[in-house]
């Protein structure tokens, strides 16, 4: 599987384990800002815990269940984009998209970018006529890519999300395939 190409500055690396080395202290090195916000670094301790995420995610790629990957901008790994048929949806015609970056390198747009490409990754799928973004309630950065992307705000979850000890009310967004189709 090759990259897919965003624009001349940034990519989406397809999972494969090998990646963990790299991405192991990317992680590390932004444990205390992604915590809040993203599962990952919960499911990873180590390098070894972060090849068998990798692995996984590898395997439902390559079954079509997964798409995007770790993106890479002007040549460095920097973070993650992807969609999944299996986080949020269940019902086989909707996929979440779940994303993050380093602290470093946000604020550039890259998100933004990596994120639009991926929402016409998954309609490019069949069966795919429905995208759903969804963050905590107060995480305005990414809320405000969503919006961008012009998702539509379907409802608040009260204390839906659990990030340690707190709950947190959850904005849930969606996008269809008419309407992604039309922008
Ligand atoms: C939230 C998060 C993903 C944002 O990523 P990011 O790459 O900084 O987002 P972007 O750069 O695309 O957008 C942020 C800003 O950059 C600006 N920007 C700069 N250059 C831009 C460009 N070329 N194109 C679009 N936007 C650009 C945007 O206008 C935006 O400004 P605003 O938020 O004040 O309106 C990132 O902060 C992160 O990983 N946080 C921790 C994990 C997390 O919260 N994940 C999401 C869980 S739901």
């Amino acid at each position: 599987m090759s990259d897919i190409v965003v624009d001349p500055d940034i990519s989406l690396r397809p999972y494969t384990p090998e990646h963990a080395e790299l991405l192991s202290p990317l992680l590390e090195a932004n444990r205390a800002y992604l915590e809040p916000w993203v599962r990952l670094p919960g499911l990873v301790a180590d390098v070894e815990s972060y090849r068998n995420v990798l692995s996984e995610l590898q395997e439902r790629q390559s079954r079509g269940e997964v798409g995007g990957g770790s993106i890479v901008y002007r040549g460095e790994l920097v973070g993650d984009v992807n969609f999944d048929g299996g986080f949020w949806a269940s019902t086989g015609h909707a996929v979440g998209i779940s994303y993050w970056i380093t602290e470093k390198f946000q604020g550039r747009g890259i998100v933004t970018r990596a994120c639009e490409r991926v929402v016409t990754l998954a309609f490019e799928t069949p069966g795919i006529a429905k995208v759903e973004l969804s963050a905590a309630a107060h995480n305005k950065r990414s809320r405000r890519i969503i919006e961008r992307l012009g998702f539509r705000l379907d409802g608040v979850l009260r204390s839906e999300l659990k990030r340690r000890d707190d709950l947190h009310d959850l904005a849930v967004y969606s996008m269809l395939r008419p309407e992604w189709l039309a922008r």
